[in-house]
């Protein structure tokens, strides 16, 4: 006998909240949370970063209490950034082991040393003209900067890192580093490839925040953000190359290709919801338009089911003060 009424009802698990927490297929945790901040030296007080409301430049006098707060806070992985103040065609300050990512890694780790320190290994921050490598001839050279890169690396594991994030952009850069570390004597500290990365407008408050000098683009090392093939190519290049952990960056405007990768690898798969997809959920909350709370979840919670196992946000540290 067929029924008058619908004989699927999906809506009997969704009746109260604990029948819909029993059948979430999704959720966060602190655990797969990593919290980017951004690390001045001879600054005296925090900076407020316009672009992004509530996130600040910290000064490095300042780092080790962060780095004890936001382990208390519950935080397990944090990427520093650092805002230079010594800057020069090459980035050498990246380079030397009293600069900048040397120093600010050293710090966290003795701060906190349950902290999984990533730093981001790149050198638009420490160069004078923005750019992500060495510029030879109007452009950046590829095989001088992942040269470069690979003792960036070992500058960063031997101040305590523990997994390097190379994001570049260069061809054969994960080969580089990973031989270069092998070679000093740190086989065992793992790269996090930002191995899917679009030459994307979302990077916006970021250049203010990590006070970019660069004019014009990075559209001749990253990627289209138009090609969904040459995005799974480019995850792919990095596993063959030994990258332990790949990474969609942008996140949001990207899950199908975090969908795409997660069914072509075996890695685990790291989203980046950068500076601009942050900026737009404050300005809109500020405006009154979303619940901040439920949309940063939202968010989140897609690149979770898109197939993404950690994700690196601005919102994390506020996410572990709300609690999850
Ligand atoms: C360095 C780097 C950038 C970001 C992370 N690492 C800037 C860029 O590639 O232009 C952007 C992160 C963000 O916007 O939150 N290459």
């Amino acid at each position: 006998m067929s029924s008058r009424f619908p004989t699927t009802r999906l809506r009997r698990l969704r009746r109260t909240p604990a029948l819909r927490d029993l059948v979430r297929e999704n959720t966060l945790s602190a655990e797969h949370l990593i919290y980017p901040i951004f690390v001045e030296e001879g600054l005296d007080e925090p900076q407020p970063i316009n672009g992004m409301p509530g996130q600040y430049r910290i000064p490095e006098s300042q780092l080790a209490d962060e780095a004890r707060r936001l382990a208390a806070l519950g935080l397990r992985s944090i990427m520093p950034f650092g805002v230079s103040h010594h800057k020069d065609d090459i980035g050498s300050d990246a380079l030397s082991g009293t600069g900048l990512l040397a120093r600010m890694t050293r710090t966290i780790k003795e701060a906190a040393p349950e902290l999984v320190v990533i730093p981001d290994i790149c050198f638009c921050e420490y160069t004078t003209h923005g750019h992500c490598g060495v510029i030879c001839d109007d452009h950046v050279d590829n095989d001088i900067t992942i040269a470069n890169l690979g003792r960036q690396a070992v500058i960063a594991a031997a101040a305590g890192a523990d997994m390097v994030a190379p994001s570049a952009a260069m061809d054969g850069q994960v080969a580089a580093i990973r031989a270069a570390l092998d070679d000093a004597g740190f086989s065992h500290v793992p790269i996090m490839a930002y191995s899917t990365k679009m030459a994307s407008s979302f990077y916006g408050p970021f250049r203010e925040a990590a006070g970019s000098t660069l004019k014009g683009d990075r559209k001749a090392y990253q990627m289209d953000p138009m090609n969904g093939r040459e995005a799974l190519r480019e995850s792919l290049q990095d596993e063959a190359e030994g990258a332990d952990i790949l990474m969609v960056k942008p996140a949001m405007a990207y899950l199908d290709v975090m969908a795409d990768i997660r069914r072509h690898s075996l890695l685990p798969l790291a989203a980046y919801q950068v500076s601009g997809e942050y900026a737009m959920i404050k300005f809109a909350a500020q405006a009154g338009v979303i619940d901040e709370r439920a949309v940063v979840r939202e968010s989140l919670g897609a690149m979770r089911r898109a197939g993404a196992d950690l994700i690196l946000t601005y919102f994390a540290a506020q996410l572990l003060e709300e609690g999850l």
